[in-house]
């Protein structure tokens, strides 16, 4: 169904049952439906939202609008876990119903406060010119999923950027609540803001300045900042839209990329020492990471397998967007390691030697070692003829590259078939999830990611080993959310 603005931003109440039913009723036709990954019933799931520990339970939200494969009418939709891997939804839906937020609740972080949940959104308002006002709004939600929101916004807009300034992440350095929000200044270069909670009480916020992070000033908008510590050092992560490839090659549509910082200056509204931008995923798509530091000590994060502006071949079957196995984030000599969580482990059924496999349901981990000095390939969601998501993997020159040309239906072809990434000339080892239509490759536990999407055909379910040594094990993941 082509969306124009008026069925995007159609009242949520105006959506009949029957319309609602026929857009069910076609979803459930896609072949392409996960089974272990956070995907939304119906309609467009984007970033990651309000990613927290609170009560005895990760909270996990996403952007979602509920009607079809579109950019619409944007709402919070909830869901809750006891162990990361298994996502329970509560049935709660935060909607854009209040005068500050009319056209869209956007994306926000949250944060325990008493015994409520702060969630800390840009509400997205439109006036009848169609101009933009974007307010970082505060609501509280009770563990039944009452959300209250303030009447007033908590921040305006400021005066030295456009309306583009959205995504506030909340944190806590030291026992103060700071918040970043990702923006643009008044020459269209993208640009990030500190803030401090005044007196430590999170109704209150006052400026402190632009985050220094040796901003290149190349990007037009910084979409989604986050900043984490990991053994008190600040990473922060972000999507700067437009950068300059001559600043960063990156191959997708946008970039979601972080630098790692010497120490914090809150006062100085500084990252002491950022290193220079690294690319967080090296695959088709991955945007919009949110991560925080849980109160178990662990960095966490998610993002979302999906674009901006990119179509997706399941937007004939009125769904798009899934968000990413949840990962643990540690430094290990100074690099960024991502591994999805410990409890994924769980899922894993008995092993097997990995072989030539002609079916297989496609839902598996496959755990695989190459050595160095050699040339490996191998072909996942492989039908009879060979042809499916090519890997080769070469310890000889440093370099693993992933061809989806001949994986089913292709799309985003303008951004090509195939991402490569830099790896190291020695024995390599490769943990590989395969869900339907969604692959996460992690190198050398979490040294490089590369995500993405991939819609095979029916008949490509099997796996081929096609040159190189390769040993390892498959497991097959037991379903269920
Ligand atoms: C990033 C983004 C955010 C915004 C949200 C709206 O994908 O554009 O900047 O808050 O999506 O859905």
């Amino acid at each position: 169904m082509p969306f124009d603005s008026n069925l995007r931003y159609r009242p949520y109440e105006d959506w009949t049952a029957e319309e609602i039913q026929a857009i069910e009723a076609n979803v459930a036709k896609s072949p392409w439906r996960s089974t272990l990954h956070i995907e939304p019933q119906r309609g467009l799931l984007n970033d990651p939202n309000g990613f927290s520990y609170f009560n005895g339970q990760f909270h996990l939200f996403y952007q979602w609008f509920p009607f079809g494969a579109a950019h619409g009418l944007k709402s919070w939709f909830h869901t809750v876990s006891d162990d990361l891997v298994h996502f329970q939804e509560t049935g709660t839906v935060l909607l854009p119903d209040h005068p500050l937020d009319t056209h869209g609740m956007y994306s926000g972080s949250a944060m325990q406060m008493e015994d409520k949940l702060f969630i800390f959104y840009t509400g997205n308002c439109r006036d009848a010119e169609w101009v933009r006002h974007p307010y970082q709004n505060g609501a509280l939600m009770t563990s039944y999923g009452d959300c209250v929101k303030f009447d007033k916004p908590l921040i305006t807009q400021p005066k030295d950027t456009t309306d583009h300034f959205r995504d506030p992440q909340i944190f806590d350095y030291k026992g103060q609540y700071y918040a970043i929000i990702g923006g643009q200044d008044l020459e269209k270069k993208g640009m990030i803001k500190l803030y401090k909670a005044v007196n430590n009480d999170y109704k209150q916020w006052q400026e402190i300045g632009n985050l220094d992070f040796a901003n290149d000033r190349t990007a037009y908008m910084m979409e989604c900042p986050n900043l984490i510590f990991i053994n008190d050092q600040p990473i922060l992560l972000y999507c700067p839209q437009g950068l300059d490839k001559s600043v960063f090659g990156y191959d997708n549509i946008y970039p979601n990329l972080y630098k790692i910082g010497k120490a914090f200056d809150p006062e100085q509204a500084a990252i002491l020492e950022p290193s220079e931008l690294y690319n967080l995923d090296y695959g088709f798509e991955c945007y919009a990471t949110q991560a925080f530091n849980s109160p178990d000590g662990r960095a966490l994060s998610v993002s979302w397998l999906g674009l901006p502006d990119v179509e997706y071949p399941t937007d004939h079957f009125d769904h798009q967007g899934v968000l990413s196995l949840v990962k643990e984030l540690t430094l290990k000599e100074g690099k960024l390691y991502q591994y999805p969580v410990e409890a994924l482990k769980n899922l894993r059924q008995e092993p097997v030697v990995l072989r030539d496999m002609s079916e297989t349901d496609n839902v598996y981990e496959l755990e695989i070692t190459i050595p160095a000095e050699s040339k490996s390939e191998l072909v996942l969601l492989a039908d009879q003829a060979g042809r499916g998501l090519r890997l080769e993997v070469d310890t000889q020159n440093g370099l693993l590259t992933l061809d989806r040309s001949q994986a089913g239906e292709q799309y985003a072809l303008e951004f090509g078939q195939t991402r490569e990434c830099p790896i190291s000339k020695t024995e390599t080892t490769l943990n590989i999830f395969i869900d339907k239509s969604i692959f996460e490759i992690f190198i050398n536990k979490g040294e490089k990611v590369l995500s993405g999407r991939v819609f095979p055909n029916a008949d490509q379910s099997g796996i081929r080993l096609t040159a190189g040594p390769i040993s390892g094990t498959y497991y097959a993941l037991h379903h269920g959310r």
